[in-house]
This record gives C-alpha cells, structure tokens and sequence, in this order.
C-alpha cells in the first residue's frame, strides 16, 4: 500500500464580489466626506488600482463559499469528501459560531471539524500549514483551506492612510493527502509586542461595541517590520526544505503593497515576471490576498504543476509566515 504521507493542493478557487470600485471612485466618495487623496498617491504608494466591496448582507462566508465552489470543482472533489475546514479570517460573519461551521452549512455538508484561524493578514499562511500537519498526521485527507474577508465593514472612510487600502475576497484550496509532496516546509512566527501597530480593538460585551471596531493601522511601522521579516521567513523556509532562492519559480506574497513584493523579490534575487502581483485589481485583502493571487496565477496558466512557489504572509499580530511548496 502507498504511503499518503505528504499534502498537495489538488485546486484552487476565488472570488471577488462585483462591486467594483476604482481608484478614482474612491476619491469622490471620500471627497464627499471632505477627506482628500488621489489616484496618483494610492498607484505610487501601493501599487493598488481597484478594491471590490461586498453589498450590504454578504458575509465572508458567502465568498468563501464561491471561492471553495471553485476549488472544489478544480480538485474534482465533491464536498462531500472533504473532511477538515479551515477558514482564515478577522471578519467572521458573526462572534460564534465559526464562519468556518457557517461555510459548512452552506456547502451542504457535516461531520467534519470545521474552524476559523485568526492571523489576520497571515492567516492563510497559518491555515495552510496546520492543514498541512493535520494531513501529514493523517488526522484528514482532504481538507479545505480557505481565506474570506469583508475588510470593508471594518474600515474608517474618514481616515484616508487606511481606507483607500483594504478590499473583499476570498481565495481557497483542497488538500489532499498524496504519496509527493506538496507542501515542503513551513514557517510561522508571531510578536505580540507590535499588537498596536495593526488592529481593530473594539470587541462586543453587555449587548454594546466596546472600543473602537474600526481598522487602525501605523503603515510606515508594518511596512518597516514587513519588508524585515518576509525576506527572513522566506530564507528559513528554503533551509527548512533543502532548497535555495535559485530553486523558486513563483513567490505569491501577501497582496498589500507592490513596494513591500518588489523589495521581497529583489532580496531572494527573484526577477520580477516571477512575482505573482493581483494587488492592483483587489488591493489588501487580508487573509484572502494569497489564496486569491495563487488562484489568479494558476488559472491564468503562469503557475504549473511541479512548479515550485513560495507562499508568503504578513499582518496584524504582529505574525508572518511563509509556505513553501511543489505546485
Ligand atoms: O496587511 C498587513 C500588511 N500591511 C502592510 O504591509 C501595509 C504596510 N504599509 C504601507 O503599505 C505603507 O506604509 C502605506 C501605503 C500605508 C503608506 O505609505 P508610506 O509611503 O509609508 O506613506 P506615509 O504613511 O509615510 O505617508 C506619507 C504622506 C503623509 O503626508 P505628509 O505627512 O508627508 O504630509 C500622509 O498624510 O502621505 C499622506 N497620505 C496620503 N495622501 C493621499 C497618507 N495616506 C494618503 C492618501 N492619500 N490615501
């Protein structure tokens, strides 16, 4: 009998609600508000040219939904067989249950463990790699792996260093336990000194919001921390594996910043037609921006089977990670 030791993604999938919002959008409907920016400043700044924003109603887990639909389907797996949900998310639908039990429901499916992780930005890094262990450990053969996000309803409008950033996803993968590998190594990290610097601190207690619930961020302080810890998580992730910078065919980051990408690529000495970049249709999307670009990248024909890709997070914690793997 075949060993199943390893896991493989056998698909991906993602979804961008319609709701399409340009740059210049932006700029006229925060000039109602009387707070002032430009197209020019976002491109320059952050690479980002569009953001999509989920109707009023939607919930991450109606995007995760059309994003592990997709998966599914590129897996040629039934949800029926899936038996692990992970859902990366910081806006779940609702306190508890998890939106991960929610997206269950809507599949049509039961029985498995379903949950949500919370590594914000990094959190579809972080759910990769325990799916990863849990298949390894043979506790699941075919799990899926999802991140969904609706930072539009936790955005402050009157505070442009933020606003103009931030977008609604969801990106996904299926799991499967696999006689190759897969996923190589992995690498995650966290540094609850830097809480302040990326959070939304309101929190729901008496029937009331206590705290602010919208989204705070010091971005030069994330983007100093940023460019730091991925160029180190990505080298420990290549010793971990046996393999070198010259080994990588495609490094898929965290989508916030094309600045933060190019630094990254041009320290793994990476050229940059091997950068996966989907920031400027869908700005930061959080735990949904790696599996949306992996999904873009792959549909689009760039990533190919035995391709070796680089997956890598950052975000709010403070926590970064990086997965490395042979498509
Ligand atoms: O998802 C987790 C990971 N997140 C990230 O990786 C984000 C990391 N940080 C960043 O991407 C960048 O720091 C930002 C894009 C957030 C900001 O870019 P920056 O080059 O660091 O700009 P800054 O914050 O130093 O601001 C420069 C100027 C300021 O004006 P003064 O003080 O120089 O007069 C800001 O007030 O840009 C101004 N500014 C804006 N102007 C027009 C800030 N936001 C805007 C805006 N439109 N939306």
């Amino acid at each position: 009998m075949t060993s199943l030791c390893h896991a493989r993604i056998a698909g991906t999938g993602s979804f961008l609600p319609p709701r399409r919002l340009t740059n210049g959008d932006m700029v006229a409907m925060l000039a109602r508000r009387g707070v002032e920016t430009s197209d020019q400043w976002i491109v320059e700044r952050t690479g980002i040219r569009a953001r999509h924003f989920a109707d009023t109603g939607v919930t991450s887990s109606d995007l995760a939904l059309q994003a592990a639909q997709q998966a599914l389907e590129a897996a040629g797996r039934r949800a029926e067989e899936l038996d692990l949900i992970i859902v990366a998310t910081s806006t779940p639908d609702m306190v508890f249950p998890s939106t991960a039990c929610i997206l269950q429901r809507k599949l049509g499916v039961h029985g498995c463990p379903a949950f949500d992780l919370q590594a914000v930005c990094s959190g579809f890094v972080y759910a990769l790699a325990v799916a990863d262990s849990m298949v390894r450990a043979g506790s699941a053969r075919c799990a899926l792996v999802v991140g969904a996000e609706v930072f539009s309803r936790i955005l402050d409008f009157d505070d442009r260093t933020t606003c103009v950033l931030f977008g609604d996803g969801a990106g996904a993968v299926v799991l499967e336990a696999s006689p190759v590998p897969g996923i190589l190594a992995s690498e995650l990290h966290a540094d609850g000194r830097h809480l302040e610097i990326l959070c939304t601190p309101g929190t729901v207690s008496g029937g009331r919001v206590l705290g602010d619930p919208l989204l705070k961020m010091d971005g030069p302080a994330v983007f100093k921390l940023a460019v730091g810890v991925l160029e180190s998580a990505a080298r420990a992730v290549l010793a971990k594996a046996g393999r070198t910078e010259a080994d990588l065919d495609w490094l898929v980051p965290h989508q916030a910043n094309i600045r933060i990408m190019h630094s990254t690529a041009r320290k793994l000495r990476l050229p940059a037609d091997k950068l996966v970049a989907t920031v400027a249709e869908h700005g930061n999307t959080s735990a949904a921006s790696v599996p949306l670009a992996l999904d873009v990248a792959v549909r689009s024909g760039r990533i190919r089977r035995g391709d070796t890709v680089m997956l890598e997070g950052v975000g709010g914690g403070f926590t970064w990670g990086a997965v490395l793997l042979d498509y």
